[in-house]
């Protein structure tokens, strides 16, 4: 990558600093001082100083991943397979981690990176990143709990939830599919809202976060880098 690209990306800087960092000879690359902004280094394999420091460089990565039920979204677990255990080592970045936890019976989309600030965002709750679900419930969902959501679930126990949206597909009284649209990240907090009005969720998958949505291509476990399109649309929170 160009000299000042990465120089940008480890925090020196507009590319007009940066210039100047270089103009001053504050810039060494294997030992020898540059005087180009414009020259490829590999700072896998070469050394970079900046201002007598050396430059340690961590590539990004951005992934996601149809979380299968029966894994958990942490990093480490004693006990049971984590959504980090299912990337391949050779895509395995130091420092991956699953953004917001999905519980483990839960199923679809999971976004996994390393870029700490990125997760960190999307979970900010002023932020209200919309999550999607697709949600099997165990018997009729109605208007009235339609309304309910609109309005704002109360758990058992006095939490009120934000207005969420409600959108009946199926229903009948032995089984009803629905799709819930929630701003929030309350812990358990779909299963909780449908508790709170006397129903149980029997399935539960994930089908967006914010701008990115699940590519319907991966099955159970699978994932793949995002796009740069979905990454153009995460601008807002890098
Ligand atoms: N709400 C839940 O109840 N569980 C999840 O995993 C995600 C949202």
């Amino acid at each position: 990558m160009r000299l000042d690209k990465l120089l940008g990306e480890v925090g020196f800087g507009s590319r007009k600093t940066v210039k100047r960092l270089i103009n001053s000879k504050q810039v060494v690359v294997d030992g020898k001082v540059v005087m180009e902004d414009n020259v490829n280094v590999d700072p896998q394999i070469q050394e970079v100083f900046v201002l007598q420091k050396k430059i340690y460089y961590q590539p990004h990565a951005y992934y996601m991943m149809n979380k299968p039920g029966g894994v958990v979204s942490a990093v480490q677990d004693k006990k049971n397979e984590t959504v980090i255990d299912l990337i391949k080592e050779s895509d395995r970045f130091p420092g991956l981690y699953p953004v917001g936890r999905l519980d483990k019976d839960t199923e679809g989309l999971l976004l996994i990176t390393n870029n700490g600030n990125l997760g960190y965002q999307l979970l900010l709750p002023h932020k209200h990143v919309a999550k999607k679900y697709e949600v099997i419930v165990n018997e009729r969902v109605t208007n009235t709990d339609r309304e309910a959501f609109a309005e704002g679930v109360t758990f058992h126990g006095g939490i009120k939830c934000k207005p969420a949206k409600l959108t009946i597909l199926e229903s009948s009284d032995l089984e009803s599919r629905v799709i819930v649209e929630i701003s929030e990240g309350k812990f358990h907090q779909v299963k909780k809202m449908f508790l709170a009005c006397g129903k149980k969720v029997t399935y539960l998958k994930r089908l967006s976060m914010g701008p990115i949505e699940l590519d319907g291509n991966l099955s159970a476990g699978a994932y793949r880098p995002l796009t740069i399109e979905e990454l153009n649309q995460l601008t807002p929170y890098f």
